[in-house]
């Protein structure tokens, strides 16, 4: 038994920002924007919530699958941005859609290598034979995290969501391979959630200055680690696979920079024709990119059955991954078809 990708969707809010309204917020330029990461605009939240993304993104790889939500049995929602505590996102998606019958709970704070985990875990699921149908999404509005007079970060980020439903099938299993490495956490935090209860324990004046409540990032280590992780845990999964890049049709990287897209292409020796991207359009989206990118190229007619994968999540924690995925999903549907 294993879990293969039977629909796909996205949501992208519609308002935009381009560098040059960037610009208009913090010393910055469009060129420097371009050249440092290939990005070019960003979609960013006005009336959506990372929620209302999500369920709009459930909805249409539901509509792609050919599948009703009262078939779902679980729904996962990789984020974290959720809008709020509690209930969480997947229980809002779960109430948005009528699938009454899923268990639903959220992979928060795994970022940008979330919808990995969660593609993870919801097929670890359908190979065990607990559940025979999932949803899996990855939502975020970074937007509201952003430090929007931090140039260091707030000319990478974007919000959307982007959704896969999965079910059980009779092929064979491919092995993940994840790794995290928490000791070098410091190099991406984000600390609006810092628990302190004010009674017993106190907050680090570091918690109650405005900056930490935003996304802050040693941007040079996060590049770094990056570049060398993103191969070698690529490699592995070739390996775990006994799998030769050669049949490998697309890598799909988060979506966090185009140079460190180039550089992982570079570094595997592989063609970066093989490498699609979209951060120019949407930028970094965090647990969003890769589902957001898949939908894309499934609804463009790009993928054919029998075709590999390779998807690869990297970002806070530290933590990163990869997975392969052999494409199955027969229906394709572009959007205002
Ligand atoms: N516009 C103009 N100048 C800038 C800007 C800006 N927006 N930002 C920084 N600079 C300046 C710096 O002050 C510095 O000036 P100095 O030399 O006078 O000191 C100079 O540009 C170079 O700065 P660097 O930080 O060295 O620039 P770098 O080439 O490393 O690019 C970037 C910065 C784009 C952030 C890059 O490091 C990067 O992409 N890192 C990875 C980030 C990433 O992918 N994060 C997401 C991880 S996923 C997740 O979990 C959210």
């Amino acid at each position: 038994m294993n879990g293969i990708i039977c629909g796909t969707g996205s949501y992208i809010p519609s308002y935009t920002m381009d560098n040059n309204d960037i610009a208009g917020l913090v010393d910055t330029n469009d060129m420097w924007i371009r050249e440092r990461t290939g990005v070019v605009k960003r979609h960013i939240i006005k009336d959506e919530t990372t929620a209302s993304m999500a369920a709009e993104a459930g909805k249409r790889a539901l509509e792609n699958a050919g599948m009703k939500a009262e078939e779902l049995e679980l729904i996962l929602v990789a984020t974290i941005s959720s809008n709020v505590i509690l209930p969480c996102t997947a229980c809002e998606v779960q109430k948005s859609l009528g699938a009454v019958h899923a268990t639903c709970f959220d992979l928060g704070g795994a970022a940008c290598t979330g919808f990995v985990l969660a593609y993870n875990t919801a097929s670890a699921y359908l190979e065990a034979g607990v559940y025979k149908t999932a949803l899996v999404i990855g939502s975020e509005s970074l937007s509201a995290l952003t430090n929007w007079k931090d140039r260091r970060t707030c000319i990478l980020f974007g919000d959307g969501a982007g959704a896969a439903v999965m079910k059980a099938g009779e092929g064979k299993g491919w092995l993940p391979v994840t790794h995290s490495d928490g000791g070098k956490g410091e190099a991406l935090t984000c600390r609006s959630r810092y628990c302190s209860n004010g009674l017993t324990s106190k907050l680090r004046p570091e918690d109650m200055t405005d900056e930490a409540n935003f996304i802050q990032m040693d941007g040079q280590a996060v590049f770094k680690f990056a570049v060398k992780r993103v191969p070698e845990v690529i490699q592995e999964v070739l390996e775990a696979n006994a799998l030769k890049g050669e049949d490998i049709f697309l890598y799909i990287l988060h979506q966090a920079n185009k140079r460190i897209v180039e550089a992982v292409a570079k570094r595997l020796s592989e063609p970066i024709e093989k490498f699609p991207m979209n951060l120019e359009e949407y930028g970094n989206t965090s647990s969003a990119s890769i589902p957001i990118l898949l939908d894309e190229l499934n609804r463009g007619g790009r993928l054919k059955t029998g075709q590999k994968l390779v998807l690869a999540g990297f970002g806070a924690g530290l933590t990163w991954g990869a997975v392969v995925v052999e494409w199955s999903c027969p229906v394709k549907q572009p959007y205002g078809s």
